[in-house]
């Protein structure tokens, strides 16, 4: 048995490939594809080796083996949120806090939230409007960051709440996003700084809602009110910086990565002419309906293959509890493992195809066999699968629908790039920029 997998070619003393890796994460994985042929490998980031697996097969390793965990892999959350918070702390307490958010997820709330997604496009839509007239143009990172973030206030707390998040409030989530970084929390980086400033105004604009609720309850209960009032079920009280701390993952995680997600399903079908066809006659047979989505079958596999092109987090981390092995090697408690879906993707054979976008490739009953969607990492897998992964499908699908049927839209920066660099999430590049017509006014 091999003692440990080799570590990748160019570490430098101190540093080892962080600088690389802080440039272009997805490059250095690369290299490493190259170089060891797809067996697993270490880089080194600071002081910290970790173990990188990328074939299918050792990613369903990654995303199953118990004894690979949140716990101590990611210490930017940590400083983010709180110490030990959600699935960087003790399995029973994750599975507690786990289980508070739950309900906000089942069919029949997302079902709820669908009017919610309806209205506040079609508000988006009539102030574009209203500021531009019938013909402007709009950043897709500018607009739909506060687009999203307003309907995850509207649907996941009220619409109170949301009238309360004005672009002062967007501004700050994104500061504090910055705070995810492999920088060590001691390195006194304006990133960490902003990032911490910015975590400190959140919750404490939180906590303030949370008393509120706890002081004063609503007749009608919005979910802060209801987080509020909850009780664990060994009937011990949640306690507020747990409930500040959910609040902000909800909002946080729903934003940014459904608008990058967004960003990117809407310029990937502007670049296909072809496709954009078809997915604007199926928004307006299925727009209307009481279940729209559900009638939307090819823009769910437009859905996939943005996903496929494009996963918005460039690496998932883990650290192992216990001794596991991965292959033949050895991994011992304490060591650091990551993988990164979309080197993965292009590692399974149905999705790497040359010929690029290609949504029909789920639609064939050929594909269908294959399960191919079953391959896709975009929303990770296994014991920390994407929990908002059922409002995405509904919101992305929704919202394009909604802007193809009133608008005509042309990119006019050119075909995006991902925003360089180890970011959290990887949006498109600003500008990124999309020319608008309003559909009705056109035909006439
Ligand atoms: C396109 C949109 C989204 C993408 C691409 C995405 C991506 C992901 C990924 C990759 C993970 C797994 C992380 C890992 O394995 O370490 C994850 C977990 C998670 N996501 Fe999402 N997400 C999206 C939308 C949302 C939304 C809308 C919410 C909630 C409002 C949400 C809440 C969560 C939560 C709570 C987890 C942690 C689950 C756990 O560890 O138990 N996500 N997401």
């Amino acid at each position: 048995m091999a003692l440990t997998p080799p570590l990748l070619t160019g570490a430098r003393p101190l540093v080892g490939h962080a600088v690389e890796f802080g440039r272009d994460p997805e490059s250095l994985l690369e290299r490493g594809l190259t170089e060891h042929g797809g067996e697993p490998f270490q880089v080194k980031i600071f002081r910290r080796k970790w173990v990188v697996v990328l074939t299918p097969e050792d990613t369903r390793k990654f995303f199953r083996d118990k004894a690979l965990s949140h716990r101590g892999a990611m210490p930017f959350f940590e400083r983010m949120f709180m110490p030990e918070f959600f699935s960087m702390g003790p399995e029973d307490q994750y599975r507690r806090q786990r289980k508070l958010i739950e309900p906000l997820f089942n069919h029949a709330a997302v079902q709820t939230y669908l009017p919610t997604i309806e209205a506040e496009t079609s508000a988006f839509i009539a102030n574009l409007i209203e500021t531009q007239g019938s013909e402007g143009e709009f950043d897709v990172n500018e607009t739909f960051g506060p687009l999203i973030l307003r309907i995850a206030a509207v649907a996941f707390m009220s619409p109170a709440v949301a009238d309360d998040m004005d672009l002062d409030f967007f501004r700050k989530f994104r500061a504090f996003s910055e705070g995810m970084t492999f920088t060590p929390g001691w390195v006194p980086s304006a990133r960490n700084r902003r990032s911490r400033r910015a975590g400190r105004e959140l919750k404490a604009a939180l906590r303030a809602m949370i008393r509120d609720r706890r002081e004063n309850p609503r007749p009608e209960p919005d979910f802060i009110q209801t987080l509020a009032s909850r009780r664990y079920d060994n009937d011990t009280v949640v306690e507020e910086t747990v409930i500040e701390c959910l609040l902000l993952v909800l909002a946080w995680a729903a934003h940014e990565t459904t608008s990058a997600m967004l960003a990117w399903m809407l310029t990937d079908l502007l670049q296909h002419p072809d496709l954009l066809v078809r997915a604007r006659s199926e928004a307006e047979q299925a727009l209307g309906h009481p279940d729209p989505v559900a009638r939307m079958p090819f823009l769910a596999a437009c859905l996939n293959e943005t996903e496929n092109w494009h996963p918005i987090s460039p690496v998932l981390l883990r650290k192992a509890d216990a001794d596991t092995t991965i292959r033949d090697y050895p991994i011992a408690a304490g060591t650091m493992v990551m993988t990164a879906p979309s080197m993965t993707h292009r590692l399974v054979e149905g999705l790497n195809d040359p010929d690029g976008y290609r949504p029909d490739r789920y639609l064939s009953e050929e594909a269908k066999a294959q399960r191919l969607t079953m391959n896709l990492q975009g929303f990770g897998a296994g014991t920390h699968r994407c929990l908002g992964k059922p409002v995405a499908q509904q919101e992305i699908p929704l919202i394009i629908a909604i802007l193809l049927r009133e608008l005509e839209m042309t990119l006019t920066t050119g075909a995006p790039r991902p925003v360089s660099g180890a970011t959290g999430s990887k949006w498109p590049a600003s500008p990124c920029r999309i020319a608008y017509r309003v559909r009705s006014q056109s035909a006439g």
